[in-house]
């Protein structure tokens, strides 16, 4: 696939040095679990297509469905350190090392701005997540709900 090419070779990861490898534990995880999710999802969909008509009397169907929201965020978390991680040691394949690439700056403006950043998303973060559960107990406004848009019309 990677090649676009049936007949392509592909080299197993003995067959580079030592020292241009990616380290393996973190890119064997990361891959596995993004995969054993990507079919999960396609599984929870399938068994929602077929309980589509019945959904208020599968609560637990609901509650795997719920807890499952933070799912794809993981996937996709996973799969961008598989990218990130797999491609190590290199930043551009075969011409140039991540070491290599690093800008001269000190560690210590590197872990400003990584703080910097934690505080500003974690706010958005909380507000958001604020704003959600508010929303959510409110309930929906009433001319969002068919049944009591059609009641003043009918009485
Ligand atoms: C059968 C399921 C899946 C397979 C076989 C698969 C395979 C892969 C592979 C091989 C890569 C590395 C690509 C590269 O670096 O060149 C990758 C990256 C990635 N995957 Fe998956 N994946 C699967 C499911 C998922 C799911 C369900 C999500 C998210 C909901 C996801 C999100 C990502 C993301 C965000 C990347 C990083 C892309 C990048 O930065 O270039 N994957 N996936």
């Amino acid at each position: 696939m990677v090649r676009h090419d049936f007949n392509a070779e592909v080299r197993g990861l003995k067959d580079f040095p030592k020292d241009e490898r990616p380290p393996v534990l973190l890119s064997f995880f990361s891959f596995r679990t993004m995969v054993a999710l990507g079919t999960l999802f396609p599984l929870l969909t399938i068994i929602g297509w077929f309980k589509r008509n019945r959904l208020v009397e599968s609560p637990g169907y609901l509650k795997i469905m719920l807890w499952s929201i933070p799912l794809p965020y993981i996937a996709i978390e996973l799969g961008w350190v598989l990218a990130e991680v797999g491609r190590q040691p290199w930043i551009v394949y075969g011409l140039m090392k991540t070491s290599d690439a690093a800008s001269p700056i000190a560690s210590s403006q590197v872990l400003i701005s990584l703080i910097a950043f934690i505080l500003v998303y974690s706010l958005l973060g909380a507000v958001g997540f604020y704003l959600i559960v508010k929303n959510a107990r409110q309930g929906p406004a009433p001319e969002a709900v068919p049944e009591a848009a059609a009641e003043p019309a009918a009485a």
